[in-house]
Order: C-alpha cells, then sequence, then structure tokens
C-alpha cells in the first residue's frame, strides 16, 4: 500500500496504476461502514483509492472539526489489511489553497432534512466530492447508504455536471444491535451508547408499520419519533418519511419511501435512515 500526500504524489502514482480504478471517499476514523466500501472496490476494481480528508468546509461554525476523531496510522493500518492500493491524504491548503471561491451546491436535494441542521454543510460535500473525483478520475466511487442525503446528493452532482464516475451505492452496516457505525459513536458516553439503538428501533417500528399495510407518511413518521421520544437520553432533531429519489415528504406512500432520522445524545448527533419497499425490492443488508 503506497500513501500519496499530495497532489502531485497521487498524480504520479495514477500514471502507474493501469485498469479500472476505484475510490472511496472518507473522513477517517475509519471503522466497518467504510471498510465495506473499500471491500466492495477491491471486489470490483483492479486499483482501490481510500481518500482521506477530515473536510473544515462541510463544517458549521459551532460543529465537531476541531474534535473530529484523527487516527491516521490505525486508519492505515486497517486499510493494508483490505489491501488497498494508494491512500490519499492531502492537506487542507491542498484542497482549498489561497484564494479559493469556486462552491459546489446541488439545489434542492441539499435544501430539507440535513440541509436545514446543518446549513452549508452540503455546499461543502459536494465540492470537496467533485474535487477529489476529479483528482482521483476513478471510474467508480463508492459512498453509503448510511449518508442517505448525501448520497443523493453526490448522485445528483455527478449527472448536472457530467463526471465521468459511476456513483455505487452501498448498505448500511450497522453494530449487532442496529446501531449504524459511524465515527462519532466513539463519542458516545457508556450510557449514551447503550440508549443510542433507539433511532433502528424506531425505523424497525416504521418498518413494521409499513409491512402490516401503513401507507401514510406522517403516521409512519410518529411512530419513529415515538419510539425515539421514550428514550429520555435522546432528543430528535428530526423525523421524516420522504419521496426516495426527491427527498421531499410523502404524504401517501405510492411505492417506496425512505424514512430519515436525526437525534442527538448529549452533544453526539446521530443520523440513520431506512428504506420501506415492497417486499422484493428492499435492500438486502
Ligand atoms: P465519512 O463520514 O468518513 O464517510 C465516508 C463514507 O463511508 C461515506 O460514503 C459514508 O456514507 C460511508 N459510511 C459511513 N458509515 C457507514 C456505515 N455504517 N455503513 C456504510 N457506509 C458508511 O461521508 C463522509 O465521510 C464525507 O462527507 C465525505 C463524502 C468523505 C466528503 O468529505
Amino acid at each position: 500500500m503506497e500513501v500519496a500526500d499530495s497532489i502531485a504524489a497521487l498524480g504520479q502514482w495514477r500514471e502507474s496504476a493501469p485498469g479500472r480504478l476505484g475510490v472511496v471517499p472518507t473522513m477517517g476514523a475509519l471503522h466497518d461502514g467504510h471498510l465495506s466500501l473499500a471491500r466492495r472496490a477491491r471486489a470490483e476494481c483492479d486499483r482501490v483509492v481510500v481518500t482521506i480528508f477530515v473536510n473544515p468546509a462541510q463544517f458549521g461554525p459551532h460543529e465537531d472539526l476541531a474534535a473530529y476523531p484523527r487516527d491516521l496510522p490505525r486508519d492505515f493500518e486497517l486499510l493494508r489489511r483490505e489491501a488497498t492500493d494508494l491512500v490519499f491524504t492531502p492537506t487542507e491548503p491542498m484542497i482549498y489553497p489561497r484564494g479559493f471561491s469556486s462552491w459546489v451546491s446541488v439545489e434542492q436535494l441539499s435544501d430539507r432534512w440535513e440541509g436545514v441542521s446543518r446549513p452549508g454543510h452540503f455546499r461543502g460535500v459536494a465540492t470537496v466530492v467533485l474535487k477529489l473525483l476529479n483528482l482521483v478520475g476513478a471510474q467508480r466511487a463508492y459512498f453509503g447508504e448510511k449518508d442517505y442525503q448525501q448520497l443523493r446528493v453526490v448522485e445528483r452532482l455527478v449527472r448536472d455536471l457530467n463526471v465521468p464516475t459511476t456513483i455505487v451505492p452501498c448498505p448500511t452496516v450497522r453494530e449487532p444491535d442496529g446501531l449504524a457505525m459511524s465515527s462519532r459513536n466513539a463519542y458516545l458516553s457508556a450510557p449514551d451508547r447503550g440508549a443510542a439503538p433507539v433511532l433502528w428501533r424506531g425505523l424497525s417500528a416504521a418498518r413494521d408499520a409499513y409491512r402490516a399495510g401503513e401507507r401514510d407518511g406522517d403516521t409512519l413518521a410518529r411512530s419513529i419519533r415515538e419510539v425515539i421520544e421514550r428514550e429520555p437520553r435522546a432528543r430528535v432533531d428530526y423525523v421524516g418519511v420522504a419521496d426516495p429519489a426527491t427527498l421531499e415528504p410523502v404524504k401517501r406512500i405510492e411505492h417506496a419511501a425512505v424514512c430519515l432520522v436525526a437525534a442527538w445524545l448529549a452533544k453526539v448527533r446521530l443520523i440513520d435512515n431506512l428504506v420501506l419497499a415492497p417486499a422484493q425490492e428492499e435492500p438486502t443488508p
């Protein structure tokens, strides 16, 4: 495994790396969710690049940028075991040099849900993802469904701006108790970690109701909210039942829908989601 810590080093490596290239953009502090993306890329591509860059542009002024977990030696070791070919670790001035002033906004899709709670977040995500895709020039890029809205934003970005990279969505990897893996789980106190699976339990309640025939978006959203609100350690940020393509709230589910949740446990904000679809179309975990 090689490490490229500059854009020039990445360019040099690319010249010596023939075949189909896959990229997995990350912010590091890797866990099994990230590694599942790297594994999928390994299975489908000749060369695998993982990028690690904690992107300041996608953090709000009062968010956890400074405290975001960083452990490059550990990340390298984990990626070595997944037979990653190259890790790209640019610094902030490489990605945002002095005078940087071009930003990408994906309209509509960025407006709701995370966009309301984290203004400017998707502008930062879209900009850095476009840069990383341009720099790496991979045929395929792997993104997790865990960040459902981000995935939709990236798909739209690539389509609208003719980026020649195929976006590959990958299923959410969970802890045995249902908690979606996240770098932020490391911040949870023991009691909050114990309470955190309540997001998944809320989503599971909606899935059960959907399977029993419930198709009203508000009713399903209420069932999720009720489960989460019964946990005194959790504070709901938003709960929504939305169209999987547009992310607009759905009143009545005609075909499929995605349940989106965000909740606070103390100072840690967690997100999760679940697609409701007729049984034969449900994503396999
Ligand atoms: P990060 O949170 O590090 O996540 C990197 C990738 O791993 C994303 O595509 C995310 O959806 C995926 N991922 C995270 N947890 C997952 C899980 N439990 N199961 C499956 N996939 C999971 O998302 C970002 O970084 C950044 O916004 C980035 C796209 C790198 C742009 O800065």
